[in-house]
């Protein structure tokens, strides 16, 4: 028989005060099976923590600040830092970190202005240690997975999260075994996978397919499972939160931007803004909305057509194949969570998405498709009136442009939608395509191209 995964009874005397809770029913319990679900009615669990609710808010912020000075590792990581609101591991030495969080919060110049939107903000995910916001959950769920006695860990993916698994599993001393669609996922992902060490199969199917067969998996192998459905994995996940929040003073902003996809990370913001809310680090809550591809949005056809009653699942498609999802996961968790904050379900189409991936990119910033669609999401909301031009926002960029070059390339070259019903009113995104430009080896050739883009495009210099 596999372990399962256990909070106190192994721990330390005194240590792991943490539970876990159906979303469901609500029963709690210090054991999770293998496929973290309640064994009573079937739903996800979330870990819960009586400890947290006693803090007192100003210490609280005064010892995150201080540690920022400290080399220990657990200190380092801008997760661990915030370990007061975390499951403990039986011992802090026992962690598996590469220094994950500690992500920068930058101003969009150029978006506020073409949005009206002057306090504008980005909180880039894309900086973590593999490319992306992956590895604030991982970090912990690795170490659980560790202290648990795991040899194996798997994941079913469309890339980041595989790519990450694998190198946490590389750096705690596990194998790691990755499911992901064939043909469905960016080759920069796949092949983060591959020399991290991990065990790849591509299957001939989507990545729901490739979630439901690892499903099957864990109940009869003894590996342990490092999707969202792994409750460790939202904990560390939560930390954007409080890492967002400390770099805005803890003066909280009207409005959070995520995409979705199987929808752990806008659970675990989610819940991060509750339990710092009840905790007094926050006097009120932002607005967290999800945004989705038009062609994955089992979520915003969930929340308009059952009221976030019944998951309306799906068959995906779409070019941000990060959320290439049509039956997510944690579904439930986020209705709460936009329930709880009053926030939005929206989505974009494949052209706004490539235009705002481009706008991110014009920052000098740059993330993969996936996270654009926060920006083109903030325009919908903005002409609907649910954001308004003097509020706060922060847009979660949850992966690196590096991670999708393909997708990068093909839309410079004018090539993203060649051949596709798109093609004719791709032409409106011209202006944002700067592909390049093939000359002959000579001064003249270049300083010629040089005058051209100069005067076609004379407004990009005054800036
Ligand atoms: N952005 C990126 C870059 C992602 O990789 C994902 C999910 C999301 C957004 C959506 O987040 O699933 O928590 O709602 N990627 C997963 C993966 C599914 O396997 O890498 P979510």
């Amino acid at each position: 028989m596999p372990p399962s995964v256990t909070s106190a009874k192994d721990s330390a005397p005194g240590q792991a005060t943490f539970r876990f809770r159906c979303i469901g029913c609500g029963s709690v319990n210090a054991t999770a099976a293998q496929d973290f679900r309640c064994s009573d009615c079937g739903n996800l669990l979330e870990i819960t923590d009586s400890s947290w609710n006693s803090r007192n808010p100003t210490a609280l912020k005064t010892l995150w600040r201080e540690r920022r000075i400290l080399n220990e590792a657990i200190d380092l990581s801008g997760v661990w830092r915030f370990r007061e609101f975390l499951p403990a591991p039986q011992s802090e030495q026992e962690i598996v970190t590469l220094r994950e969080g500690n992500t920068p919060l930058y101003d969009l110049p150029q978006s506020s202005r073409v949005t009206g939107v002057p306090r504008l903000y980005a909180k880039h995910q894309g900086l973590n240690p593999t490319g992306s916001f992956k590895d604030a959950g991982m970090t912990v769920a690795a170490t659980f997975a560790r202290q648990a006695g795991y040899r194996w860990v798997a994941c079913a993916s469309t890339g980041n999260t595989s790519a990450s698994m694998a190198a946490y599993a590389a750096r705690g001393g596990m194998r790691s075994l990755v499911l992901v669609p064939e043909g469905k996922i960016s080759w920069s992902k796949l092949s983060q996978a591959l020399d991290y060490g991990a065990l790849t199969c591509q299957l001939r199917t989507d990545f729901d397919g490739c979630l439901r067969l690892l499903q099957e998996l864990v109940r009869q192998a003894p590996v342990y499972q490092l999707n969202s459905i792994n409750p460790f994995r939202l904990e560390g996940q939560k930390t954007l939160a409080f890492e967002l929040l400390e770099q805005l003073d803890w003066e909280p902003p009207d409005h959070i931007i995520v995409p979705g996809g199987n929808l752990g990370n806008s659970s675990a913001i989610g819940k991060a803004l509750l339990e710092m809310r009840d905790v007094g680090l926050i006097p009120r809550l932002p607005k967290l909305s999800v945004i989705q591809a038009e062609g994955a949005n089992a979520l915003v056809r969930t929340v308009r057509e059952t009221q976030g009653k019944r998951l309306v699942s799906m068959q995906p498609e779409t070019r941000a194949t990060a959320i290439r999802i049509g039956n997510p996961a944690s579904w439930e968790k986020v209705v709460k969570v936009l329930q709880a904050t009053g926030g939005a379900c929206e989505q974009v189409s494949e052209l706004e998405i490539a235009q705002a991936k481009a706008e991110i990119g014009a920052e000098g910033i740059g993330c993969e498709p996936a996270s654009a669609v926060t920006l083109a999401g903030l325009k919908k909301l903005l002409q609907q009136g649910f954001v308004k031009p003097q509020e706060t926002v922060v847009l979660v960029l949850t992966g690196s442009l590096l991670k999708d070059p393909d997708y990068t390339m093909e839309f410079h070259r004018g090539d993203l939608f060649k051949g596709t019903p798109l093609e004719q009113e791709s032409a409106k995104l011209n202006s944002f395509r700067h592909p390049p430009v093939v000359l002959d080896a000579t001064l003249d050739a270049v300083i010629k191209t040089l005058e051209l883009a100069e005067k076609s495009d004379p407004a990009r210099s005054n800036e």
